[in-house]
């Protein structure tokens, strides 16, 4: 039997393909840092949304609280070299599924963690529509990334074989359906079975 990690990458490949090019099909409408800065703020309204419903489980395995870091700072960090004087608006958590044990929220963060891999290439897009500043969040800071992304995969590869995999494949497709909703709420996931 595949391990967790492995069942989650391709159960929701089609959930990363369509919330990828919803990504995509939106940094190509932007012309301005206003237009970013609408962007940065669904990214963050996401990872706000989850890191602060998933993280209160992560207590109960210390190896998980040692290895995760919450990243939603990193987008304040940004709004501010930005210099957007905008409230940010905490309404995320009503398109998000909310965790309800440790092994939900690791799922949940598998969506999160995952993203970030893609963040050096979404950030590279955003300078070609001319986009200086406040990239630190998508640039991302570890050098140690691909350790890190390993050292998660082992996380999620430790939830015991009894517990229901389906079920926390679907928990990560609502996640990422989340995330599709915060972008456009008309999004919907279309299942490839
Ligand atoms: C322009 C947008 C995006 C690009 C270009 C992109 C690109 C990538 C790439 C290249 C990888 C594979 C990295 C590797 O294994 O070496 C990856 C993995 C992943 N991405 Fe994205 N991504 C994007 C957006 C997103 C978003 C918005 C999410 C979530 C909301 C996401 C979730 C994931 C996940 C969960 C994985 C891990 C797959 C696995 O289990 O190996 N991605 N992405």
């Amino acid at each position: 039997m595949a391990n967790l990690s492995e069942i989650l990458k391709s159960e929701t490949l089609t959930s990363h393909k369509q919330v990828e090019k919803l990504v995509i099909d939106q940094i190509k409408k932007i012309n301005n840092e206003d237009d970013y800065i609408a962007l940065l703020e669904k990214f963050y309204l996401f990872y706000q949304g989850i890191e602060e419903l998933s993280f209160p489980y992560l207590q109960e395995q210390q190896a998980a609280a040692e290895l995760c870091e919450k990243r939603s700072p990193l987008i304040l960090q940004d709004f501010e070299e930005l210099q957007t004087g905008k409230a940010i608006a905490i309404g995320g958590l009503s398109a998000l599924p909310i965790p309800q044990n440790y092994p939900e929220a690791l799922v949940a963060l598998y969506v999160l963690e995952g993203s970030s891999l893609g963040g050096p290439y979404i950030a590279k897009m955003l300078e070609k529509r001319g986009i200086q500043r406040g990239l630190n969040f998508f640039r991302g800071d570890q050098a140690d990334f691909m350790q890190h992304w390993q050292q998660f995969k082992n996380l999620l590869n430790e939830i015991p074989e009894t517990t229901d995999y389906e079920h926390l494949t679907d928990f990560s497709n609502a996640v990422f359906t989340g995330f599709g909703k915060i972008l456009d709420k008309n999004y919907q996931l279309a299942y490839s079975s």
